[in-house]
């Protein structure tokens, strides 16, 4: 009687095995294994976008009176933006929304594609009529459009940065 109680314990430990397997299983199901593509798109797309944050610098000088207006200046930095937005619309692909390096886009880009699509569309458009400015009372408004535009994609569809 006293030997009763062993195999109970002993099924019960294995069914809490079991059960923490189950539960593993699960978690790495529902994590679709990274693919070479989706990792490629990520690191391009990072890389587009930081080439957009380091046009921007030059821009922002201006805005702030660091540096003087300077047509040239900003269709070089907006013309870059503009050709980086063209290219990060295509770095999006189904199935980068993970990769085997860390991405900040939401997965509300593949549920909501077209909207998504739609704001890179509008991005970009404002980087061209940036690029067109040559007077400097036209500046600020033209590159205060531009950057709601960033922020307006940003806030829905990418996580911040801790
Ligand atoms: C239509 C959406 C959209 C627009 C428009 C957009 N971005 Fe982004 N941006 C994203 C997403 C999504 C990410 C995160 C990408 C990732 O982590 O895979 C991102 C990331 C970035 C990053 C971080 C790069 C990195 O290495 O993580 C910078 C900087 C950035 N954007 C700047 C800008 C600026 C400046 C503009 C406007 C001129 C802009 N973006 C316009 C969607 C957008």
């Amino acid at each position: 009687m006293s030997l009763g109680g062993r195999p109970v314990i002993k099924n019960m430990k294995v069914a809490v095995a079991a059960a923490a397997v189950a539960v593993l299983a699960i978690g790495v199901a529902s994590v679709a294994t990274p693919s070479p593509e989706g990792t490629a798109a990520i690191k391009a797309r990072h890389e587009a976008m930081e080439g957009i944050g380091d046009a921007l610098g030059p821009l922002a000088a201006i805005a702030k009176g660091e540096a003087p207006f300077d047509s040239a200046v900003v269709e070089k930095n907006a013309g870059t933006i503009a050709e980086n937005l063209k290219k990060a619309a295509t770095l999006f692909p189904e199935g980068s929304d993970k990769g085997d390096v860390e991405t900040w886009a939401k997965e509300e880009i593949w549920s909501n594609s077209a909207d998504f699509a739609m704001k890179m569309q509008t991005a970009r458009a404002q980087a061209e009529a940036l690029q067109a400015v040559t007077d400097e009372a036209a500046f600020r408004p033209a590159l205060g459009k531009l950057g709601n535009s960033c922020k307006s994609c940003h806030m829905d569809y990418r996580r911040p940065k801790q």
